[in-house]
């Protein structure tokens, strides 16, 4: 069967709908190590992710010695005391009880930029919305992240870091711009619903389009 006539099944829609609603982030790892072939089916997806004007403007560190991994690890523990001091009462308690990182834990950390300066798609879509590269970014770390769960791996996004801190320690180029540090590992638990709903900080709500008429 020709790829154009391909179509999907019932049964694949809806294994798609339960890769999407299981797919979460994950802060609690177990520490055995990650199958570097399974990693290497899900990077991957970056190859097959959109982007503006076929960028392809991620650059994807792997994090592995102590010593950069301990100073985002000490990066992460500074802006998360910092952003608790920013709250206050009850919001402060419940803030100091979160597990924002696995970072201790995740056999493998990946740092992801979004090179605002490449060449590739010579400018188009991005000479209007330069931001868009760094949209494109994201795109690809979704797929990354789904991929990763039909992997029976997880996914947890620190975002809770000082980036011009970590791109020094990280001696990253200049037009390097941060999207996120990601720390990567078998799960130790699955659940439909965020750990940030579990523990009462927020609640999803459904999405719901407004029509301009
Ligand atoms: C851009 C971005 C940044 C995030 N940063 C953090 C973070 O620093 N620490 C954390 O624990 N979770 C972080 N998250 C995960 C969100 O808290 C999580 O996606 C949300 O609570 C919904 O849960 P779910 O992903 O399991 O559906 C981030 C997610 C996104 C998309």
């Amino acid at each position: 069967m020709a790829l154009r006539d391909a179509e999907f099944s019932a049964e694949f829609r809806s294994q798609l709908d339960l890769l999407m609603r299981l797919r979460r982030d994950v802060r609690r790892f177990r520490t055995d190590p990650v199958d570097e072939a399974a990693l290497t089916r899900c990077l991957a997806a970056f190859d097959l992710a959109p982007s503006v004007g076929l960028s392809q403007p991620w650059r994807i560190l792997r994090i592995e010695t102590d010593a950069a991994r301990d100073a985002a690890l000490k990066n992460f523990q500074t802006a998360n005391r910092e952003a608790l001091a920013g709250y206050s009462g009850e919001r402060a308690q419940l803030y100091s009880r979160l597990k924002l990182s696995g970072m201790q834990e995740a056999p493998v950390q990946l740092a992801v930029y979004c090179d605002d300066g490449t060449e590739q798609g010579h400018g188009l879509g991005a000479g209007t919305m330069p931001e868009t590269r760094r949209y494109s970014v994201v795109c690809a770390i979704t797929l990354f992240w789904l991929r990763l769960r039909a992997e029976g791996l997880g996914l947890g996004w620190v975002s809770v870091l000082d980036p011009a801190q970590l791109n020094r320690d990280l001696q990253v180029p200049q037009d390097w711009h941060l999207i996120g540090y990601f720390c990567l590992g078998h799960p130790e638990d699955v659940s439909e619903t965020p750990e940030l709903e579990q523990k009462g900080w927020e609640c999803r709500r459904a999405a719901m389009p407004v029509e301009i008429r």
